[in-house]
């Protein structure tokens, strides 16, 4: 670990931090992936509420094999989770990250939506994103790895021209920066929060909370899944986390994860 002042000062923050969840902060400078590090931590028996945090990240991943751009400024970690859950419980655990992180932002004074399954968005432009990682074994899950990527304090201008469009920060929204760990600790605190209405089996209360913060449901879709491109209407999710979505010959599809585009 390259003791730099980022370092420095998120460790000094973890010793005060006292938040159940979070058993110990791992803290980094630079990383290829903390998703990397973390799944790896994993596989070497971490226990729950493991974190991982970097100030950026050289080779971060986002869904579907993509890039996550993650120069200074950003928000970048990855939580090991071990829920003594049944495998298909795992689908709500987006759910779960995402109603956190649409939370946390809320809490500074930003209408942060959520577009289906778990990208955060203000105005339309995306400020975050989750990707998570597993290891099931039978019908058991060995560990979950929920890494979050969070666009602090970024200038749009330090992303690739190709994706500045679409993309937002919470320092650009609000016109000055956001003490980032201040924000950490909201964040801690939200997700501890949501997860624990999925530790306590309250799945329908998760879903119904992570309904105020959509804005997919209603709207004329397109998503992009492993076996193709559907089109329809969002209706409903359903307590497993399944998008509903009406096609237009009427049919209701049952959608549990893809990419979707308005
Ligand atoms: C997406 O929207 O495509 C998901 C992006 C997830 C990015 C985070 S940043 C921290 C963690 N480490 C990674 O390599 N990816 C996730």
């Amino acid at each position: 670990m390259k003791e730099t002042l980022f370092v420095k000062k998120t460790l000094e923050f973890s010793k005060n931090l006292h938040i159940d969840l979070v058993k110990k902060l791992f803290v980094f400078d630079d990383v290829d992936s903390t998703n990397r590090i973390a799944k790896e931590l994993a596989l070497a028996n971490a226990e729950e509420g493991t974190v991982v945090v970097a100030r950026t990240q050289h080779h971060g991943r986002g869904r579907f094999d993509r890039i996550w751009q993650s120069p200074e400024g950003g928000v970048y970690l990855s939580i090991i989770l071990r829920p003594r859950k049944s495998t298909q419980k795992i689908s709500l655990l987006p759910f779960v990250a995402a109603l956190a992180i649409a939370r946390t932002i809320n809490l500074y004074g930003l209408n942060a939506n959520i577009k289906w399954p778990n990208d955060t968005l203000i105005n339309g432009r995306k400020i975050a994103g989750i990707l998570l990682e597993s290891e099931l074994k039978e019908d058991a899950i060995i560990y979950v790895v929920v890494g979050i990527g969070m666009n602090l304090n970024i200038d749009i201008r330090d992303f690739s021209p190709d994706i500045q469009p679409q993309s937002t920060s919470m320092s650009h929204e609000l016109g000055s920066p956001v003490d980032y760990h201040e924000f950490l600790r909201t964040f801690f605190i939200q997700f501890e929060k949501a997860y624990f209405l999925f530790v306590e089996n309250q799945y329908e209360r998760i879903i119904a909370e992570w309904k105020i913060h959509t804005d997919t449901l209603g709207k004329t879709i397109r998503v992009q899944t492993s076996t193709g491109t559907l089109q329809g209407i969002a209706l409903d999710i359903d307590p497993f986390g399944f998008l509903l979505l009406r096609t237009e010959n009427g049919e209701i599809k049952k959608i549990l994860s893809g990419d979707c585009l308005y």
